[in-house]
Order: structure tokens, then C-alpha cells, then sequence
């Protein structure tokens, strides 16, 4: 480790250094590299503090969600007051959906831009995991970067949590690229998904370093469910329909892809990777999540650039123990450069993501449950859907034991139009979008998508929208989420139709 001589706090002193109503901007994409111990000590501060009858609430901006011990203990404390861009957390939702957490759900990839021009006001604290520290203050950051290194860049002061779980050696992991703003903007440099364009440290003024922190905890990632046979059946319809499409001469090798995040995601790109008619191939994404290292280990991923590292702790050891294998084949970068407009358009990128919900149009809800509920945010898929050469999303047919048809006339929320969506794929098969009017979406999808059970019924809802270009009846559809939220169950709603 190297020397340096900021002064080393304990979590509870860092803790007492935040005031009331400050903005504190924390490292971590995901429980990936995400500050732990100082935000576990504030949320214990804000707790006693609400029991003595005094106010403790901060703004919260992170990369993208966090763990159990950032995100769900300083909600458990209610001591976030507004949160942004993306969470994924039981208890922050629950407190978001409440009104009680204001919550700002964004493009991962305009976050490091709106800082900078100070869209999001002004950052008071930053709090950073790292693994290394140099006495002119160049930090190296963990498993992942996000929006580390501006936030850190920014802050009116710093905390450092040095976490010795994660070795020094991880040093290289990290391309840390800044852009200019515009009108100074030019193009970003990279042109091939393994170009490296940046630092492998973050630069830190020291004047700005309050103390460190140590720490050897690990990073809060849970592991995925077991796949399923509709998990399974949804990633070989994928794989099948892209093998068709090299076999047609237009999906050329070499285009990167891009997965989304969760548990559907993880079983898509891993039976993707099984198909044999698909060469190996390179991953340009946001989250490369454990699947992605088994592909890496069986060669049928050739290399992944992501921004962050969201393993569970088992597997994070393996490629720890393993790592002159995996150093030339990890790198992370900020999140607007991993999810760069500019660069997925370049690239080329294939985009799967996940739906929760879509219509028989090709728009997608990935945000909103019932278009209520916030389930986490955007995220990414938007940076990706829009831009990405090829845009594929992916869901089960049904949820809730069949109550719930996930395809439905119009969504409930709207996250990724039509005009961005080109391919649908649910357990049952897969609907090519390109190049159809709004009735030949409608019937792709419900004869491919749909579950059988729910054809008939949103067959008659096309019907009943008569003979125009687009098939929107706004009084049917608006009776079907209404019979919909009432009931809870879809089936009841077709009586309406
Ligand atoms: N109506 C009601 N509930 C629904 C639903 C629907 N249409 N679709 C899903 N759900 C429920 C599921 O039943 C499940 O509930 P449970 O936790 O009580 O079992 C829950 O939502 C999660 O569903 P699951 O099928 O396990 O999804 P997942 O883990 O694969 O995640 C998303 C799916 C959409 C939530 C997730 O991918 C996401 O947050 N996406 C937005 C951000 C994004 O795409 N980022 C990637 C960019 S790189």
C-alpha cells in the first residue's frame, strides 16, 4: 500500500462531519464499490438523532443502486430526503412510492454531465471507495466506477473508504475518462470495445481529502435466482433469432452486445452464450454481472467493458484468484462513457433489456408496476435502446401466476417507444418489429409474444379499435387498466372488452 497522510477516521467520526440537508454523492454502480461503512455510521447518527427529536436528511446521488448498507440503512433511518439516479432497494422503494423519499429517475448517462453543469445543485460531500491511495491524492476505485470520479472531482470535501477486501492489483482495471462539455465537447476516442482512453486513477486535489476510512468489508451483491424454464426458453428464443439473423447475412460478427440488468437478463446472456451458431463474442455494457464470468471462463465471451463489477462474493474471489487470466479482459469506465450515446451508436451495439410490461404496439414500461409502483428506475436501457443498432426486449409472458399478461394494449407507463423498440421476445417466441405498421406489430407480437391465454382478448381489443392506422381506443384501453387495478387480474378485465 502505498503512503499518504490524510488523517484516518473511524466511520462514526466521518459520519458526524455531514450535516443536515447536505447533498453527498457516494461511489457504487450497484453493490459494486459502493461506500459502506461511512453510510451504515451516518444512518445510525441520523437515527439517534430523529429519537432526540432533531431533523437528519440528506440528499443522496450515487451511480446507479447500492447495497443493504448504503441505500437500506439510511432508508431504514428515513434519512434520505431525495435520491437520484436509480435504486433498487425494498425499503427506499417502499419510502419512494409513499412520497416520502422525493426521487429523481434519470439516464445513467446524463448524470455525470447534469453534475458538472450543476443541474442537481451543488455537491457538499463525496464518500468513495477505493483501494489504493498515493500521497498526491490519485486514488484507484474499486469494482466499480459510476459516477465516482466526478462526484469525487466536485465535492466540496472528501471521504475515502479504503477497503482492503479488494487488492491493490485492480490498479489497470479502470479507463477513467472525463469528456469536455459542450461547446468544447469533441468525440470521445474510442472506437474499439477494448480502447483504453483515460487514467487508471482518479485525481483528487488532497486539500479536499477530510480522512480516511478503512474497511474490509465485502461488496453487498446477491447472487442470482436459479434460471427457470421460461428464464431459459426466453434466452434460446434470443439466441435462435440472432443466429437466423448471421445466417441472413445482417448481423455481421464482431458487433458488441449489451445485457440489462436482473435475473431474466443474467439467464438471457447465458443461454445466448450456449447457442453454438453464435460465434464468441465481446460485451460493451453497463453491469457485467456472474454469468458474464462463467462466459469469460468457457471462452464464449471474449471480453467485457463495463462500469461495474457486480459479482457476488464467490465468484468476485475466483476472478481475484485467477486474475492474470482476467486483467486483459475486465475494463470499467465511467457510466457516460458505458453508456454513451455516442459510443453505442458507434459500436454497433445489440441491446437486450428487460420489460416489465409492453404493448402490442412495441412500447415498453420498465420502470412503473401497474404504472403505479416505482420498481428502480430507467437506468440504463434508455442510453442503450435508443442508440443501440439493434434494440431486443425480453420478458416472461405472465407474472403473478398468470394473473397478470405482462404484454397489454397500451402500457401503463411509458419508458422506450415503439420507434426504439425492434424485436420482442417472451418465453413463447419472438416478434420482428422492423419495418411494420402498427397492425402488423400488433399481430407479430400477440401471435409470437403472448401467452395463449390472453390472445383472443387482445385480439378483440384490436378489433375494436375499427379500421385506422394506429389501433389506440382510448376508452377500452383506459376501462382495462381501470378493471385491471381493480381486480388484479387480467382475465376479469376482458368481460369489459
Ligand atoms: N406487473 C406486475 N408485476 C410485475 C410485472 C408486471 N407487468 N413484471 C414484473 N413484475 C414483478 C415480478 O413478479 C417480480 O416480483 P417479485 O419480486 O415479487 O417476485 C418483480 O416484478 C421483478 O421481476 P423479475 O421477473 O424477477 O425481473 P428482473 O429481476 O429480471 O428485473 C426489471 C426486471 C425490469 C425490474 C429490471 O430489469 C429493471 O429494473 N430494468 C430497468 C433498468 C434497466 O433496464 N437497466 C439495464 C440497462 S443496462
Amino acid at each position: 500500500m502505498s503512503k499518504f497522510s490524510f488523517p484516518i477516521l473511524t466511520a462514526e467520526e466521518a459520519a458526524a462531519l455531514i450535516n443536515d440537508g447536505a447533498t453527498v454523492g457516494f461511489s457504487g454502480f450497484t453493490p459494486a464499490g459502493a461506500a459502506k461503512v461511512v453510510p451504515s455510521a451516518m444512518a445510525k447518527r441520523a437515527a439517534e438523532l430523529h429519537s432526540a427529536g432533531k431533523p437528519w436528511r440528506i440528499g443522496v446521488i450515487t451511480g446507479a443502486s447500492t447495497g443493504a448498507s448504503l441505500d437500506g440503512a439510511l432508508a431504514s433511518a428515513d434519512a434520505i430526503a431525495w435520491r437520484t439516479p436509480y435504486q433498487s432497494n425494498d425499503v427506499l422503494r417502499k419510502s419512494i412510492n409513499s412520497g416520502r423519499t422525493v426521487y429523481f429517475d434519470m439516464h445513467l448517462s446524463q448524470l455525470q454531465p447534469w453534475l458538472r453543469s450543476g443541474f442537481l445543485g451543488k455537491i457538499d460531500w463525496a464518500v468513495i471507495e477505493v483501494c489504493d491511495i498515493e500521497a498526491d491524492g490519485s486514488v484507484v476505485l474499486t469494482t466499480s466506477v459510476g459516477a465516482a470520479n466526478t462526484l469525487a472531482r466536485l465535492a466540496g470535501k472528501v471521504i475515502l473508504e479504503l477497503n482492503t477486501k479488494h487488492p491493490t492489483f485492480l490498479r489497470g482495471l479502470h479507463d477513467i475518462y472525463e469528456p469536455a462539455d459542450p461547446p468544447a465537447r469533441g468525440p470521445i476516442p474510442l472506437v474499439n470495445v477494448r480502447d483504453r482512453i483515460g487514467l487508471t486513477v482518479v485525481k483528487l486535489d488532497p486539500a479536499r481529502i477530510a480522512g480516511v476510512v478503512l474497511n474490509d468489508a465485502d461488496d453487498e451483491v446477491k447472487g442470482f435466482d436459479e434460471t427457470t424454464d421460461v428464464t431459459r426458453a426466453i434466452g434460446a428464443n434470443v439466441a435462435r433469432f440472432l443466429a437466423a439473423e448471421r445466417k441472413a447475412g445482417r448481423l455481421p460478427d464482431g458487433l458488441p452486445f449489451q445485457s440489462g440488468v436482473g435475473n431474466i437478463a443474467n439467464a438471457v446472456i447465458a443461454a445466448m452464450a450456449q447457442n453454438q451458431e453464435l460465434p464468441a463474442f465481446d460485451l460493451y455494457s453497463e453491469v457485467i454481472q456472474d454469468g458474464v464470468v462463467s462466459l469469460i471462463e468457457q471462452g464464449r465471451i471474449n471480453f467485457a467493458s463495463g462500469t461495474s463489477l457486480t459479482v457476488s462474493p464467490g465468484v468476485l474471489r475466483r476472478v481475484f484468484a485467477d486474475w492474470a487470466n482476467y486483467k486483459d479482459k475486465l475494463v470499467l469506465r465511467p457510466q457516460e462513457i458505458s453508456n454513451s450515446p455516442e459510443l453505442v451508436r458507434r459500436l454497433g451495439i445489440i441491446a437486450i433489456n428487460t420489460a416489465l410490461e409492453l404493448d402490442i404496439g412495441g412500447n415498453v414500461n420498465s420502470t412503473h408496476v401497474l404504472g403505479r409502483q416505482m420498481m428502480n428506475g430507467i437506468g440504463g436501457s434508455g442510453d442503450f435502446t435508443r442508440n443501440a443498432h439493434l434494440s431486443i426486449y425480453t420478458c416472461p409472458s405472465i407474472q403473478k401466476n398468470g394473473a397478470i399478461s405482462t404484454i397489454v394494449p397500451f402500457v401503463s407507463h411509458l419508458d422506450h417507444s415503439e420507434h426504439s423498440v425492434q424485436v420482442v421476445a417472451t418465453e413463447h417466441g419472438v416478434a420482428d418489429l422492423r419495418g411494420k405498421d402498427p397492425h402488423g406489430r400488433a399481430q407479430a407480437i400477440i401471435e409470437n409474444c403472448v401467452d395463449p391465454q390472453y390472445r383472443d382478448l387482445l385480439h378483440a381489443y384490436v378489433k375494436s379499435c375499427g379500421e385506422t392506422h394506429a389501433f389506440c381506443n382510448p376508452d377500452k384501453s383506459f376501462i382495462f387498466h381501470q378493471a385491471f387495478q381493480r381486480h388484479k387480474d387480467m382475465r376479469k378485465a376482458a368481460e369489459l372488452l
